[in-house]
């Protein structure tokens, strides 16, 4: 029937049900949208609003709390800083904590006070922060690379053993983007090996393994309070454990080597070489009012997160992450999955990561191959480096260095910041729509 045979009622009927075809796609499980053009090419994107800002503070109790410390005059380390390693502590079911600060300090004091020097070797994964890697080579040990599990995000614990050497000391566990790592496996491996555990749980606060929090589990566990972490007070860290004897000499250690217990002021008697990173009180003060919203923060990171994946993981191309069985919650500091360009008809991940941020979803790429930049060599050639290993032993160094699964993951990785899960269902639906809308239109990306 042609349109000038048509009653006004079958064209009007016709001409929506034609508009709604060419506009509504199936939906990928239970992601709907509508295929209009990409933001990126000059359509409207998905979402026009800004996701929750970070930090988040309370205008009364957060700003009465550090004013109170402004005028109370006692801003150095004092009772408002052990109120909150007290209060940190139990949250997290460990017996000490100790506020440092920054994470990079806090994993500094732990390796430190656990005897990781010059001569030792630190398993690590390769997926992570810079901070990870530089605290073993600032206590002048080597770190020796363990890939990543890409389908985890995490290191993978089934090639640690092939690395150790009679001069492995500790395994340092980083519970990247705030996922637990295998603990279970981890564990294992360093009992069978008599090795010590540090955790790096810097991006990790609340994050549990088997109802444990991450941070509790190795010998030792530090955190990050830096601005852009779930709990924050603009820079600072803690370290975190169950001995009173390693927590006395991290004491000790972050107050220029004085001993534990002793008076703040007193000006000899000092027991062993020591640094100084001590919180102030305004930073303890922040970290108390902030620690009032961290658990239903995390809870709603938890759920929105497991939601995001229901939304995506049928997508062609988009391989959420997994979660290893232990995990019973994870804090979400970046969510992350993998972007197989195979199925977006080879549109470049880069070009990926511009048409979802056009649409309004802030996105990125996340960490490059760590292991691979300058900064390794450049150590590792330094006269203290050479001073203190052989040229044998450096250059084991360097071959051990060769980690392919990570290398692939840092090309095809994508992360979405905490902060987009704090939200509603709705914010989530949006990052969801918006992926799909990229993955209907990426023959236009070409
Ligand atoms: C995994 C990891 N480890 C260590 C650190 C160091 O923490 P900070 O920046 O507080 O020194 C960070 C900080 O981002 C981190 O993400």
């Amino acid at each position: 029937m042609s349109q000038s045979h048509m009653t006004r009622r079958q064209f009007v009927t016709t001409a929506s049900l034609a508009a709604v075809a060419s506009q509504t796609v199936p939906a990928y499980g239970n992601v709907s949208r509508r295929a209009r053009k990409l933001a990126l090419l000059g359509g409207k994107p998905v979402r026009a609003k800004d996701f929750a800002h970070w930090p988040i503070w309370d205008k009364n109790a957060d700003e009465e709390a550090v004013v109170s410390v402004l005028r109370s005059g006692v801003w150095s380390r004092a009772k408002v800083v052990a109120e909150f390693e007290r209060e940190y502590a139990e949250l997290l079911g460990a017996k000490r904590c100790l506020a440092t600060t920054h994470g990079t300090t806090a994993l500094l004091t732990a390796l430190h006070s656990l005897g990781i020097g010059v001569g030792d070797e630190v398993l690590v994964g390769p997926y992570t922060f810079i901070a990870s890697i530089n605290v073993i080579l600032l206590s002048g040990a080597l770190p020796v690379m363990v890939d990543t599990d890409p389908e985890t995000f995490q290191v993978n614990p089934d090639k640690m053993e092939a690395k150790i050497t009679p001069n492995t000391k500790a395994i340092l566990p980083v519970h990247i983007l705030g996922i637990p790592a295998n603990m279970d496996k981890v564990m294992a491996i360093a009992k069978k090996h008599n090795l010590l555990v540090v955790e790096d749980a810097c991006q990790a606060w609340l994050a549990e393994w088997r109802g444990k929090k991450c941070g509790t589990i190795g010998d030792l566990g530090c955190f990050s309070f830096q601005n852009s972490k779930h709990l924050t007070c603009g820079e600072g860290g803690a370290v975190v454990g169950d001995d009173d004897a390693i927590m006395d000499i991290c004491h000790s250690y972050h107050n220029f080597g004085r001993p534990y217990g002793q008076s703040m002021l007193s000006l000899s008697g000092w027991v062993r070489l020591g640094s100084k990173c001590r919180m102030t009180e305004f930073q303890a003060a922040i970290l108390l009012a902030q620690m009032k919203r961290l658990e239903a923060q995390a809870q709603r990171r938890w759920e929105n997160a497991a939601y995001l994946t229901s939304k995506i993981k049928d997508i062609p191309g988009i391989v959420p992450h997994r979660l290893y069985d232990g995990v019973t919650r994870a804090a979400y500091h970046l969510y992350p999955f993998r972007y197989k360009k195979e199925q977006f008809g080879g549109v470049p991940r880069a070009k990926f990561l511009a048409a979802v941020q056009a649409e309004g979803i802030p996105c990125s790429g996340g960490y490059g191959p760590i292991n691979k930049d300058p900064f390794f060599e450049h150590t590792l050639s330094s006269p203290n480096f050479q001073k203190m290993y052989s040229k044998e032993e450096l250059d084991r160094c360097r071959q051990q260095n060769h980690c392919p699964e990570n290398e692939k993951l840092c090309k095809e990785a994508v992360w979405f910041y905490q902060s987009l899960l704090l939200g509603t269902k709705a914010d989530i639906d949006d990052i969801a729509n918006a992926i799909a809308k990229v993955y209907d239109n990426r023959s236009k990306l070409l």
